[in-house]
């Protein structure tokens, strides 16, 4: 089975899908691996690596498209540039494919009989975990905003007992104790501010202590988190019980970061404009769901805005901040969803097992992926 890599075209990304490590990895599992020069240089894997690793390079996209069983990528082909047309009839796809926000590109994927896997769609199973690239992207974007925090805020993180006089330590309050939560925590602990989260699901604050910080607690009515481990919509009355209690908080924080989600929805509103006023000057607050929406009213998604002297960061694209290790995390993912979709390198598609069913979103001409296909045939009917 031929794997193909092509070059990002999403405008910023510098990461690529497979790296050299993970070309070697799949070779001993006797799949051929295509490249696309230049592929992985953005992130730091050049030509000569991929070939040193056995994959072949080929000058063009489509020449991997042409060639490639299955391509493995980040941002999923883009309808409008014709990368999914470019795919080969009845071949696999691997990728963040959102296909409820893409249905044009979906339609083209049905249309070719491609077998298009969704990497968000990765179930969080124990078996799954090693190929959760969600939690693997979460883990960057929680640490790059911890550091983005401490570079915007005009004072230190640790505390400085120095001759000039005692530096106190900054004081964080993290919103959203999920993967990038927990890492954010961890990263602010690790550059030693004083750190405190939230979350709406009790559950949490085990793993909040356990890193060092203090964990907010708020009692509520609502069941918070569904049966999959995830967090679901409040009730108005419990977001108005949040809000009072993020807002008494936040004058006493240096920084916010905010980082709740609710997966298929608008991210959840925790910082209203009027909150935001009750930040001190120089304050920072770092919106990880800028691109969602935002979790603050304030956010503009990939700019950093000054409101009521609180600096906002919205930013949309920290994982190629740090492309060579987002790169090294996704390209193992990629190898373990692999071993499951072409345990021996041939492509077995068990339709049984939960990983391949849950991300299967495109298959012999239909769209598998029911809330998709839902979606689509209503809008059809709409028009
Ligand atoms: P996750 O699902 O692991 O965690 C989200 C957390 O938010 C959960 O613990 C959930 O209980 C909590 N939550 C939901 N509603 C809440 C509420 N009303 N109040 C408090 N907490 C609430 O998600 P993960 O992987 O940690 O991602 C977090 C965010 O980071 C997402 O919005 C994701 O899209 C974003 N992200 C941003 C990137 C960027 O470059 N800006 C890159 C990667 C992820």
């Amino acid at each position: 089975m031929k794997i193909g890599v092509v070059a990002e075209t999403v405008e910023g990304e510098r990461r690529v899908a497979l790296t050299p490590e993970g070309v070697k990895s799949l070779k001993a599992k006797s799949f051929e691996i295509i490249v696309q020069s230049g592929a992985g240089e953005k992130a730091g894997f050049l030509d000569p690596q991929y070939t040193d690793a056995g994959a072949q390079v080929v000058p063009t996209a489509k020449a991997v498209y042409e060639a490639a069983d299955l391509v493995a990528m980040l941002n999923g082909p883009s309808d409008s540039q014709g990368d999914a047309q470019a795919l080969k009839q009845g071949s696999s796809l691997l990728a963040f494919l959102y296909p409820g926000s893409n249905p044009k590109t979906v339609a083209t994927l049905a249309s070719k009989n491609v077998s298009a896997f969704a990497m968000e769609l990765v179930p969080r199973i124990t078996r799954a975990q090693s190929m959760d690239a969600l939690s693997s992207m979460g883990t960057i974007a929680g640490y790059k905003a911890a550091l983005l925090a401490a570079d915007k805020l005009p004072k230190f993180f640790p505390m400085f007992m120095t001759a000039a006089g005692t530096i106190s330590a900054a004081r964080v309050l993290i919103l959203g104790a999920g993967v990038a939560g927990l890492q954010a925590i961890s990263t602010c602990r690790r550059l030693g501010a004083v750190v405190e989260a939230f979350d709406v699901r009790p559950a949490v604050k085990e793993q909040v202590e356990s890193l060092g910080a203090k964990f907010v607690e708020l009692k509520l009515e609502d069941d918070t988190e569904d049966s999959g481990g995830y967090a679901k919509e409040l009730s108005k009355d419990s977001h108005a019980k949040e809000l009072e209690l993020i807002g008494s908080r936040m004058a006493k924080c240096d920084v916010v970061i905010t980082t709740a989600l609710i997966p298929g929805k608008p991210a959840p509103v925790l910082i209203t404009k009027e909150m935001v006023k009750l930040m001190h000057p120089g304050a920072v607050i770092v919106d990880l769901a800028a691109s969602n929406g935002g979790n603050c009213e304030g956010t503009v998604a990939g700019k950093n805005v000054v409101v009521d002297h609180v600096t906002i960061c919205g930013p949309t694209n920290l994982l190629s901040e740090v492309a060579f290790d987002a790169s090294k995390m996704y390209s193992k993912n990629v190898c373990e969803f692999l071993g499951v979709l072409a345990p021996e390198g041939a492509m077995k598609l068990d339709l049984e097992d939960q990983i391949l069913r849950d991300t299967l979103v495109t298959h012999e001409g239909k769209i598998t992926h029911e809330p998709t296909r839902l979606k689509m045939e209503k809008e059809v009917a709409a028009k």
